[in-house]
């Protein structure tokens, strides 16, 4: 098999960090939401980690659902243009939504996601992201969970992909430079 740690430059967050994080992230979403029903909503590939962990760690009754979108790479994501491959099954009218992503990179994703969701009248409307990076931030986001900032770097792991690998490893890594280079 491939040695993926000789693709690894250095490990950035531990699955112990990782899942400390959430614990924390968990903690206060318990407590917002205290009362009220809760719908994760997560985009597939990338936030599928975060919404198996988050979901688990979360000691209440929430509902999962999830969407698939059609990017054409990054250019797709300026120029604003995403296509829905698999919508939700909720109806999102009177709900309490909380998006859950793995990374806010330029923006532009969650931006998008943020209209579309909201054009279908929620109660309220969320952000949580375990990473984000305020260097490549082309538009600005409010989200109310945030894990960790993080800086410019490729990284990997724990969903995030580089040409569709890495998704699996557990925790997130820096990808050596010779790997896309
Ligand atoms: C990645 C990541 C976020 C998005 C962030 O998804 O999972 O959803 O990019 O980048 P942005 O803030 O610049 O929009 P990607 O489109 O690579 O699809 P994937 O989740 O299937 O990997
Ligand atoms: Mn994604
Ligand atoms: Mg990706």
């Amino acid at each position: 098999p491939e040695d993926i740690e000789t693709e690894i430059d250095k490990v950035l967050l531990t699955e112990e960090q990782i899942s400390g994080k959430l614990r924390e992230i968990a903690r206060q979403i318990e407590a917002d939401y205290e009362g009220r029903d809760l719908l994760l909503v997560a985009v597939l590939k990338g936030a599928v980690m975060v919404m198996a962990d988050l979901a688990r760690e979360l000691q209440r009754h929430v509902e999962l659902d999830f969407m698939a979108v059609s990017s054409y790479g990054k250019s797709t994501h300026s120029s604003g243009v995403v296509r829905i491959v698999k919508d939700l099954d909720a109806d999102l009218t009177g709900r309490n939504v909380l998006i859950v992503e793995d990374i806010i990179d330029s923006g532009l994703t969650l931006q998008w996601l943020r209209q579309n969701l909201q054009s279908r009248n929620p109660a309220s409307l969320e952000v949580c992201a375990l990473l984000r990076k305020p260097e490549a931030l082309k538009v600005e986001i409010d989200a109310k969970y945030v894990g960790f900032d993080i800086p410019n770097d490729f990284v990997v792991g724990y969903g995030l992909d580089y040409a569709e690998r890495y998704r699996n490893l557990r925790s997130i890594a820096v990808l050596a430079p010779h790997v896309y280079s």
